[in-house]
């Protein structure tokens, strides 16, 4: 597998420089054949370019989106995700442990939370930086500016060495096996190319229990056993999970 960056004549120049002053990859200004990803600049957004005959479209964060304007409007606050996180008082600050294509970020972000997402993959990162400062551009998502920090980090490594103690830590780790029920194909493809897929589920949770002040969240499969110590609460949905546990109650 190879990667690369590619700029045409729209790419942001400045956005050319930070990815590749990041990634340190070649910059091409045309595809080349052993070339089987690229990073593209496409003026001021960031793709992941998939470099084969019949590839999917392009990978992007667009929180601009038709979908997302959608998904913002029918987000109510008795789902259960915000249910699990608390949102009936002030809005936590989470800790987004694994924040991957962002979706969760963004959804806590338009509900008025503090985040910090915390992604490991270099790659995908990038895509959720890029996504969020467009966004936040907007007149729409402007008041989000100050609101959160993308951090290109394993999680508890980071956490340990900063000290983060937030209301909530949020987690949707990967199962050993990534659902291809859970992303579309394009999305698929790229993270089974880019991803090692192992199940640090317990790990996460039990640093996490130790660092939230008030909860930790984590996605499971709905029908998946509950990890170690049992949660407090389980929101339980057809094909998803939120296991939480109030960590006042664990000391
Ligand atoms: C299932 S995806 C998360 C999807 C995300 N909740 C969303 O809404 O788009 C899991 C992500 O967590 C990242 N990840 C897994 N373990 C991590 C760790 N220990 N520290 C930081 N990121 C991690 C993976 O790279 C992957 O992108």
């Amino acid at each position: 597998m190879q990667i690369a960056i590619l700029k045409s004549a729209i790419s942001d120049d400045r956005l050319v420089r930070a990815v590749h002053d990041f990634t340190q990859l070649p910059i091409h200004s045309s595809l080349q054949s052993e070339i089987s990803y690229y990073l593209r600049v496409e003026g001021r957004r960031l793709q992941v370019l998939i470099n084969r005959v019949g590839a999917p479209l392009p990978i992007e964060v667009d929180f601009l989106s038709g979908e997302w304007e959608f998904k913002v409007k029918t987000l109510g606050k008795n789902q259960m995700i915000f249910k699990a996180i608390g949102l009936d008082k002030t809005p936590p600050q989470i800790v987004d442990a694994t924040a991957g294509f962002g979706q969760d970020t963004f959804s806590f972000l338009s509900k008025g939370c503090k985040v910090t997402a915390i992604e490991e993959n270099p790659y995908i990162y990038l895509l959720l930086k890029n996504g969020l400062e467009l966004a936040v551009e907007t007149k729409k998502w402007s008041h989000l500016a100050g609101k959160f920090t993308v951090i290109n980090a394993e999680a508890i490594q980071y956490m340990k060495e900063n000290k983060i103690k937030p209301d909530v830590i949020y987690l949707d780790p990967m199962y050993s096996e990534i659902s291809d029920k859970a992303k579309s194909k394009k999305e698929m493809e790229f993270l089974k190319e880019f991803l090692k897929p192992r199940d640090n589920s317990q790990s996460l949770l039990d640093f996490a229990l130790v660092s939230a002040r008030e909860r930790v969240i984590i996605k499971r499969p709905a029908q998946a056993p509950s990890l170690n110590p049992k949660p407090t609460h389980s929101f339980q949905g057809r094909s998803t999970r939120y296991d939480m546990y109030i960590t006042s109650n664990l000391t």
